[in-house]
């Protein structure tokens, strides 16, 4: 009996015990997770880093079964320092799952923005299916001391996946020709010459380069384009195909990020061309550049290699350097945008890109019970977790018609379309919190030109501290930072008689943490 109790404490205890050091983990998962949750402005169900700073997404790249985004990372402050490569990685691009700092800075400077590659054929001779990252880096002395070639090109390597990486011993393999702003190399498998190509920005144009072995890069050809007056730096190219919907006519796309005060609406923004690329030339008749997003918040986005069903899936950095570093979150600063699919159309002669969420995307989106909502739906009406949700409506209209979003103190974000001058315009000036910078107050007009229109169809998808608006299916697109004192509940729309509101709907998206 004794030998029997004594085996049943042993037991008891032994289950303690682990239940003890299971309880302590779960105990500092849970107050992450919880911290996460309750933190002001932290998004429901962007990307965003557990802690500190985060600019532009890099070296995206899917590999069996995961998406990887490398992130411009400085795990030591909520303000721009020097550069890491952070990283995490998803089954389904909104899931994330955080991984440890994968790229460290080195003697050679800070790891600036860049892609990833797979190495199938072992090219490098790191390994067959080897994760390549190509990316900048940055010698901070060098700058300060006035050199001109403090930028250069390295290449790093990984065969777990992105967990650890080493970086090349003979880097860097791109030197700087003595051009101030020399970076963030987009690298690419051309399969139509079954070489790495690769696009880089060099202050004011994109040099593209090939090479047999990711190591040796020849530079192949230059593209320009005479903006009067010149836009700011270019910074985070892109080039890539993309066949124009419904049809078999291809064209290649170029994007192009522009620092300074390019944007339509001011700030920092993402363009692109559509063009030609005969492997070695990109080419463009477009007459002026258009714009993959009209907001002020939607910055140095590239798109996946790799991806296994050819999708051409584009990830943007939520904010603009006019105002990132002073934002008003606390232990983290900037998000992701969410994940976006790239499209090409032909419309009255024009190509245009299409930009809208992934189709995933639906699996986020839940049914709101009816009793949660209050008041009149679709014109004016109440729902708490309004900041948590996506709202889209088709509608015919004639003249001018409004809508805004709300809270109970006062504050609001409105959204007007005038179909007399086919201007669609959003109003941020008392949306909450925007006295924190200048330059953020000085943007809270912001407009863009979708022309003269009887029919729209709009959706808006608002999480803790972004409002995204996506219409005609992304044809044209308006990200912008919100920061509201509190949270927005309230939904209303101002239509004249001529204008109706129909396939209305309002879905709950759940939390990814
Ligand atoms: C774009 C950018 C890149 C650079 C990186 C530095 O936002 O300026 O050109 O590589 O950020 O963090």
């Amino acid at each position: 009996m004794r030998k029997f109790k004594f085996l049943i404490i042993v037991v008891l205890l032994g289950v303690g015990c682990k239940k003890t050091t299971q309880s302590k983990h779960d105990i500092i998962r849970q107050t992450v997770h919880e911290s996460l949750k309750t933190e002001k402005y932290r998004p429901k169900f962007h990307f965003t880093p557990k802690a500190n700073w985060m600019n532009d997404p890099n070296g995206l790249v899917y590999y069996t079964e995961n998406y990887h985004l490398f992130y411009q990372y400085y795990p030591d402050s909520t303000v721009w320092g020097p550069m890491h490569w952070g990283h995490a990685r998803s089954k389904d691009l909104l899931n994330w799952e955080h991984r440890p700092v994968a790229l460290y800075p080195d003697s050679l400077g800070y790891i600036f923005s860049g892609s990833a590659v797979m190495d199938k054929n072992n090219t490098a001779g790191f390994g067959q299916d080897a994760m390549i990252a190509m990316f900048t880096y940055h010698d901070p002395i060098k700058e300060k001391a006035g050199a001109n070639d403090y930028q250069t090109q390295g290449i790093a390597y990984s065969t777990n996946e992105g967990e650890t990486w080493t970086k090349y011993e003979g880097n860097p393999v791109i030197k700087n020709p003595g051009i101030r702003d020399f970076r963030d190399p987009k690298v690419f498998w051309n399969e139509d010459l079954s070489k790495w190509q690769m696009v880089l920005v060099a202050k004011d144009h994109v040099q593209i380069y090939e090479s047999e072995n990711l190591k040796n890069w020849t530079k192949i050809s230059a593209f320009r384009y005479a903006d009067h007056p010149p836009l700011g730096v270019w910074e985070c190219p892109d080039l890539f195909k993309l066949k124009v919907a419904g049809t078999d006519e291809e064209k290649w796309i170029l994007i192009i990020s522009h620092g300074g005060e390019s944007a339509p609406n001011g700030g920092s923004g993402t363009r692109y061309f559509v063009g030609g690329y005969d492997g070695t030339t990109f080419t463009t008749e477009q007459e002026e550049g258009q714009w993959i997003d009209y907001g002020t918040d939607n910055y140095a986005g590239v798109t996946y290699n790799n991806t296994p069903n050819k999708k051409r899936l584009f990830i943007g950095w939520m904010s603009n350097w006019n105002y990132a570093v002073v934002t008003p979150t606390e232990t983290w600063r900037s998000a992701m945008t969410l994940p976006r699919e790239l499209l090409l159309i032909k419309k009255d002669n024009t190509y245009l890109v299409k930009s809208k969420p992934i189709v995933d995307f639906e699996s986020l989106l839940v049914d709101i019970p009816e009793s949660e909502i209050s008041g009149s739906v679709p014109t004016n009406f109440r729902y708490d977790r309004l900041q948590q949700s996506v709202i889209s409506f088709d509608t015919e209209l004639q003249g001018a018609m409004a809508f805004e979003l709300s809270n109970t103190i006062g504050e609001n974000y409105k959204m007007e379309y005038n179909s007399d001058n086919g201007v669609f315009s959003i109003d941020r000036s008392a949306s909450g919190h925007v006295d924190f910078s200048e330059a953020f107050r000085k943007s809270s007009h912001q407009k863009m030109n979708i022309g003269q229109r009887t029919n729209l169809s709009i959706t808006i998808i608002l999480d803790a501290s972004s409002v995204e608006i996506f219409i005609d299916d992304g044809a044209y697109v308006m990200t912008t930072q919100v920061f509201p004192n509190e949270n927005y509940t309230h939904f209303k729309t101002y239509l004249n008689q001529d204008t109706t509101i129909k396939n209305f709907k309002i879905k709950k998206v759940k939390e990814i943490w």
